[in-house]
């Protein structure tokens, strides 16, 4: 009787460290809204590839130069501005190198996201496109995105 009292408490102080060690509400929260492993303004954590390719570097530089002041650094999306293109939803599978080229030429409606419409990129040339859409594969892949 007295062995099967002291195990009960065991259990109940046992079961009330744990609750204690749980997370609040607000700290969840607090993760979510600013998470510090996020750059300022960023939508996605975007880990780099250990070596780009040439055509990889060329791109990133078409990149930098066409698409980064919206879609951020290192594809990372911008707040308020226009999605990550390290992105799941950017996988191969759903949005084929075209899909890059078309965005580019054409801009593209809203549809995705709550960003707005991006308008037709002046200046870029296919080429460029598709050493862009290169280097965002290799991000992509270096996030898991395949
Ligand atoms: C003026 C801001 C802006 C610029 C500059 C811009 N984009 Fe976008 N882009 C957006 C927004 C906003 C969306 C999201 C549209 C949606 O809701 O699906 C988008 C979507 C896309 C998509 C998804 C297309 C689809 O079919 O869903 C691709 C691919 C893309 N951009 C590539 C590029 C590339 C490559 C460049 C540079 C050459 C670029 N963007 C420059 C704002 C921009």
């Amino acid at each position: 009787m007295k062995r099967s009292l002291i195990f009960f408490a065991l259990v109940v102080i046992a079961a009330a460290a744990w609750y204690a060690m749980q997370p609040t509400y607000s700290e969840i929260n607090f993760q979510n809204d600013q998470d510090m492993s996020l750059p300022a303004g960023a939508l996605a954590a975007v880990n780099l590839p250990g070596s780009f390719s040439e055509q990889e570097q060329l791109g990133g530089r078409a990149y930098d130069a066409d698409c980064a002041s919206c879609h951020g650094v290192n594809g990372q999306g911008q707040d308020d501005v226009a999605p990550p293109l390290v992105h799941k939803i950017y996988e191969p599978s759903h949005h084929g190198d075209m899909a890059f080229v078309l965005a580019a030429q054409n801009g593209v409606r809203a549809h995705h996201w709550n960003f707005g419409n991006m308008p037709a990129v002046e200046g870029v040339t296919r080429s460029d496109v598709l050493a862009i859409t290169a280097y965002i594969r290799a991000l992509q892949r270096a996030n898991g995105i395949e």
